[in-house]
């Protein structure tokens, strides 16, 4: 198969842990006899330095004509603490989102059995935790216009909007995503408090009936929070907007043991997007010591999701099993007293594992 990337590294860690994952995907492309093209492009503020844009033109196009995009991450501190800043990195990441249609942000939930010990909570209540929140991802506060101040600036403001076809796509997404898992959904929302959460309730409710077999609970976020902690073996696929959706994937990433771990998918109008959920933590960026895995696993995903190469995919999610059960990992999930690997030494034990 012809396999055609975008690849954006973004900023601090970005750039180490893009490398170890086109490591993987090109070790495994040699393994599985593709054809792999690929091509660098700016984004975040990295783009800002060199083009004054955080997601400049050429990116955008070098996205549209790849089948996938392989993304690092984005953000620097510079602009963090610069309320006057006029652009800032995040700004390319969501522009990349509305412009390509990226509406569904599908982020796996998963522990590991080696890695159970570095939960901070009871291994009896984070084994065997599986559920995938599905986020909406164009629409609600990150988009809803006016935002903005006052003009005395001492008043500042978001708008959160969602349309009825922007709930139904998500949604019927979620189902559909249900019925090919144990077919439980959870649709998260404020409904008590918020009209945008009352309008996905009612949306939720009329798509419903379209799927008989799948057990639909509504549940409000802020005990979603809670139960993600307390009863994660619960969930099985979660449905919930934009905001919310940031929130509690950062939280259930702590199930897993780190945030390194989790990658997420990106589909949506056109070409797809693979990322880690992490930011771009850059007090540890030229390190070497950032979790590659959860863009390892995010090309994993790419494999299957935008190609259909199952085995491809399982191949590196083996890997990535196998190295960890062998505590070949980065400081944040190793086993204390173990050898220290880097981010490099990982992403080569990986490829070393793919190739054998
Ligand atoms: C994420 C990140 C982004 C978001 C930031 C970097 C803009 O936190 O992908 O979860 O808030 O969506
Ligand atoms: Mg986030």
């Amino acid at each position: 198969m012809k396999i055609n990337l975008a690849v954006l590294p973004g900023d601090g860690i970005g750039p180490e842990i893009i490398d170890v994952a086109m490591n993987v995907t090109k070790a495994v492309c040699r393994k599985f006899g593709h054809e792999l093209a690929y091509e660098y492009g700016l984004c975040g503020a990295i783009a800002i330095d060199k083009t004054g844009n955080p997601y400049p033109e050429e990116t955008h196009e070098l996205c549209m004509k790849s089948d996938a995009v392989l993304f690092g991450a984005i953000g620097d501190p510079r602009f963090d603490n610069d309320p006057s800043a006029k652009v800032r990195p995040e700004q390319g990441l969501l522009a990349m989102r509305k412009r390509l249609g990226l509406y569904a942000n599908i982020r796996p939930v998963a522990t590991f059995n080696s890695l159970i010990h570095k939960s901070p909570l009871r291994a009896d209540l984070v084994k065997g935790a599986d559920f995938v929140c599905i986020r909406e991802l164009t629409g609600g506060l990150y988009f809803g216009r006016p935002q903005g101040r006052s003009e005395d600036g001492t008043t500042a403001y978001d708008t959160c909007v969602y349309t009825r076809d922007e709930v139904e796509r998500i949604v019927a997404l979620a189902f559909e995503y249900a019925m090919n898992r144990r077919k439980k959904l959870t649709v998260v929302d404020k409904a008590n408090i918020l009209a945008t959460s009352r309008l996905w309730r009612e949306v939720a409710k009329e798509i419903a009936p379209n799927y008989p077999e799948v057990e639909t609970e509504y549940m409000f976020v802020d005990n979603a929070a809670m139960r993600i902690i307390q009863w994660p073996t619960s969930f099985d696929v979660m449905v919930t907007e934009n905001m919310f959706g940031d929130i509690l994937t950062d939280e259930a990433s702590v199930i897993t043991g780190s945030m390194g771990l989790l990658p997420s998918a990106s589909i949506g109008t056109y070409t797809s997007v693979f990322e880690p959920i992490h930011g771009s933590w850059p007090q540890a960026a030229g390190q070497n010591i950032a979790n590659p895995l959860a863009t390892v696993l995010s090309a994993a995903m790419m494999f299957e999701y935008a190609f259909n190469l199952k085995d491809e995919a399982a191949l590196i999610r083996d890997a990535v099993d196998a190295s960890m059960s062998a505590n070949v990992c980065t400081p944040d999930i190793q086993v204390e007293g173990g050898k220290k690997y880097g981010t490099s030494e990982v992403g080569e034990w990986l490829v070393e594992f793919i190739n054998s």
